[in-house]
């Protein structure tokens, strides 16, 4: 399992600059980089013909200009639609990216969180599984060292686990936590713990550096949760506001500085 070389607090930009540009797309994933995000998290699925397509919903409905499951359509088919006008029409012509397509981009501009969708979770174990996809995309890349896979599908995480030399996995728990996180992110041999932000506490945090897991909280939008949270101590926040992160980072530093 590889590790990533991170300094604390990483500002993590979900879905890209989700706040100020349409989710999930070329546009939201340079933009989040501009602004000062050293790690993007994107939402992957399978289309009809099993190519690995970067969108967070199984339908298309709310994010494009077309209508139905993901899964009913093929990559091309996927291609004609509009993914950038129903935020804004300053955004018309924005397309739904490939993985392979963000990867290329972060590959020059920083680190990835690639979240595997549980929907795309296939029990038999077939060469063109969504995983296997992922693996190849950033092995061929040299990307291993750069890209952290977390999903709220343990199974797909065991498998990577397993893999010899494989990328970092998070662990990705709900706001009402029902196993136990540190026990999971042991026996999955986890890189990082995601847990929704509403569920961290300072004593959850020290167990798992303890234990020599990062903690990286979703999905952060207000100053008040960001200084809490890093006044307890995370490694890092997924935020669709990687500006007012940023400011809120610098200020709880000042304050640390300044302090006697
Ligand atoms: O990976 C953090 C966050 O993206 C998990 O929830 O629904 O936004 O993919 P969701
Ligand atoms: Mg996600």
């Amino acid at each position: 399992m590889q590790r990533l070389r991170l300094i604390p607090p990483v500002i993590i930009a979900h879905r890209g600059y989700r706040k100020r540009y349409p989710e999930n797309t070329l546009a939201a994933f340079a933009a989040a980089f501009d602004a000062g995000a050293r790690m993007v998290e994107l939402d992957v699925t399978l289309t009809r013909d099993r190519r690995v397509v970067v969108l967070h919903d199984d339908t298309l409905d709310r994010t494009t200009d077309g209508r139905g499951q993901v899964r009913g359509f093929t990559l091309d088919e996927l291609k004609q639609l509009d993914a950038g006008s129903w935020f804004d029409p300053r955004f018309t012509g924005e397309r739904l990216p490939t993985l392979e397509e963000v990867l290329d981009l972060c590959a020059v501009r920083g680190m990835v969180n690639i979240e595997i969708k549980a929907g795309a979770f296939e029990a038999g174990r077939l060469a063109d599984a969504i995983e296997e996809q992922v693996l190849a995309a950033v092995a061929e890349r040299g990307m291993g060292d750069r890209v952290l896979i977390s999903s709220f599908e343990t199974r797909f995480l065991a498998r990577i686990a397993d893999r010899t030399n494989a990328p970092a996995v998070g662990v990705l728990t709900e706001w009402r936590i029902g196993s136990d996180p540190l026990s999971l992110c042991k026996k999955l041999r986890a890189f990082s713990w995601h847990p929704d932000f509403r569920s961290v506490t300072t004593a959850r945090v020290r167990a798992m550096h303890a234990a020599g897991i990062m903690v990286f909280p979703y999905t952060v939008n207000r100053s008040e949760d960001f200084r809490g949270l890093l006044q307890m101590g995370v490694d890092g926040i997924f935020t669709d506001d990687p500006t007012l992160l940023q400011a809120s980072i610098r200020r709880v530093a000042g304050k640390k500085s300044s302090s006697p």
